[in-house]
């Protein structure tokens, strides 16, 4: 037993938890007119509404109890002012300086960072500016026309997302294109229909030995020398976002073209920094500012308000409420707006890489549930597709529905259509339909009764599924900004009360020494043999058919 399961308000939980189990959502309903009321919250550019939890009054003032108890307020003073929060690498976690533009001094190491932030700002600014206006060149004078961002993980999943999630926001300047996989397959894919002249490759890797990034920027470098550019054109066409200055310049990126990333922003939380450049030359300059604005109302929003009306806090008491105490272990993410399709990815990595542990601060092992797996898609192919699942199996999937009032790209008819799904998703998966709702249905329907008793039991759907709505007005660079600070911060409590260390990712680590070892094995002559042998063989078959070696 670690120190949060001896505390009385966990305690109570885990028995609470008992107890609800027996309860439906739908008598929850029945019972108090008022449930709406008392479980939504509405923010300036965003409605949660998370009246459809297996929760009452009692377990909400538990969960609060419980973030009192592991002294939430006084962890999330800490991450604010700079403390190194970042146990197992003794760093700061300080995204949220990134989008503060309140000028304040924040004083790390002994160094303002306020300014460093705010150099580096004033640093892409002129960038993006010279880049959109046509005013930076290629090696041969030509325009940039297309930027292909090199990266992978939190140096590729947060731009690509606001990117897609913004694609009416950008006044096709530049096109803007990703590549992170190492599979030659998509770095080909992007480069094939581009003219070497007017590309601008944008390195981005905090430590710039992440393999996969630099095997695909060494594709990109010959691609472009190859095309009768010699090395110089590399200063024109290649930056670079890093906190490893001495790679990227031996890479050789001019050092006037690298900007900086810091220890003490994390991959997966890193948009904010130059990591955004991608999305701000797309959308202009203006515009990234205006998510870091929304994303620091949303900071204010979690840094201010009491912890019962604070939605980061309430969406992370909720997920441990599901996972933890009710024993759900996934989650869905289901956005109704097809601009946020890669929504479900990016939050996987967010709350998976960050809260995916088993061992505790101290490193006693944890023998409680902690994050559930997080998967998801755009809502409407869902239905098509997963929502089966969703609806009648055996697993409880706790889910959040993602909308907004206005649609991103209005279709003459299509938003309601849309929005209809959306809300009948939630009521669906809540109230489910009883036997007896469904005999009368096919009774009324004029159906036998050999085909009623048949075909009742497969109709029956239990309801009582969790799940979240949340209303944006509409997707914009602000609404946008909040919505994923929200996430961050919700990942961030969850964390703190389960105990984990959410902002290092040793668990990435062993895969990536294990591959290193086994490329070397597959460019030596012979079989290898040091592997389990299943793995042994594996490579070998390899090895063989490949190479006949
Ligand atoms: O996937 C593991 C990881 O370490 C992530 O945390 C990080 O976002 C990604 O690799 C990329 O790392 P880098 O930016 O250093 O290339």
């Amino acid at each position: 037993m670690n120190s949060r399961q001896e505390l009385p308000s966990w305690q109570f939980l885990v028995e609470h938890a008992q107890q609800m189990k027996k309860q439906h959502l739908n008598d929850l309903f029945a019972n108090d007119v008022q449930r709406f009321d008392k479980f939504s919250i509405k923010l300036p550019h965003l409605l949660l509404d998370y009246s459809k939890n297996l929760v009452t009054q009692e377990t909400m003032t538990g969960l609060i109890k419980l973030a009192q108890d592991c002294e939430i307020e006084q962890w999330r003073d800490k991450m604010f002012s700079g403390e190194k929060i970042n146990l197992t690498e003794n760093r700061a976690v300080l995204h949220t300086a990134l989008r503060d533009r309140s000028g304040e001094a924040l004083i790390l190491d002994g160094e303002n960072i306020t300014e460093t932030i705010n150099t580096e700002l004033a640093k892409m600014e002129d960038f993006v500016r010279k880049v959109r206006q046509g005013e930076w060149k290629g090696h041969s004078g030509k325009r940039i026309t297309d930027i292909v961002n090199i990266g992978v993980g939190g140096s590729n999943l947060g731009p690509q997302m606001v990117t897609e999630a913004l694609k009416n926001h950008s006044d096709n300047s530049v096109n803007v294109h990703y590549v992170s996989n190492v599979d030659g397959a998509q770095i080909a894919e992007v480069l094939r229909p581009l003219d070497p002249a007017s590309v601008l490759f944008v390195v981005s890797s905090k430590t710039f030995t992440t393999t996969e990034t630099i095997t695909n920027a060494r594709t990109a470098k010959s691609w472009l020398t190859s095309a009768s550019f010699d090395d110089e054109a590399v200063k024109h066409h290649f930056v670079a976002v890093t906190s490893n200055l001495k790679n990227a310049t031996e890479f050789g990126i001019g050092a006037d073209n690298i900007f900086s990333m810091w220890d003490w922003v994390g991959g997966r939380f890193s948009l904010w920094s130059a990591i955004g450049l991608p999305i701000a030359l797309d959308m202009g300059f203006d515009k990234f500012m205006a998510l870091l604005e929304g994303a620091h109302q949303m900071d204010r929003h979690f840094d201010e308000t009491p912890l019962e009306t604070n939605t980061p806090v309430i969406l992370a008491l909720l997920s441990l409420w599901n996972t933890t105490f009710l024993g759900s272990q996934s989650q869905a993410i289901l956005p109704y707006d097809q601009t946020l399709h890669m929504l479900a990815a990016y939050l996987q990595q967010a709350e998976m890489e960050s809260n995916g542990k088993s061992v505790s601060w101290s490193g006693e092992d944890i023998d409680y549930q902690t994050v559930p797996s997080i998967w998801g898609g755009v809502g409407i192919n869902g239905q098509h597709a997963f929502y089966q699942y969703l609806h009648q199996s055996k697993n409880i999937i706790p889910a959040d529905f993602i909308g907004s009032i206005e649609s991103s790209t209005p279709v003459k008819g299509h938003h309601e259509t849309l929005m209809s799904n959306f809300f009948a998703q939630t009521e669906a998966l809540m109230s489910g339909v009883n036997e007896q709702q469904v005999r009368e249905d096919l009774k009324a329907k004029g159906r036998t009764q050999e085909y009623i008793d048949q075909l009742a039991p497969h109709k029956v759907h239990q309801g009582n599924r969790p799940t979240n709505t949340i209303l944006l007005d509409r997707i914009d660079p602000l609404s946008l900004g909040g919505l994923i600070a929200l996430y961050e911060h919700k990942i961030f409590v969850q964390g703190i009360i389960l105990q984990v260390c959410s902002f290092d990712q040793w668990g990435v680590e062993l895969g990536k020494g294990l591959a290193a070892k086994i490329q070397t094995e597959l460019a030596e002559d012979g079989e290898v043999g040091e592997h389990d042998s299943s793995t042994t063989n594996l490579i070998n078959y390899y090895k063989q058919m490949r190479f006949g070696k």
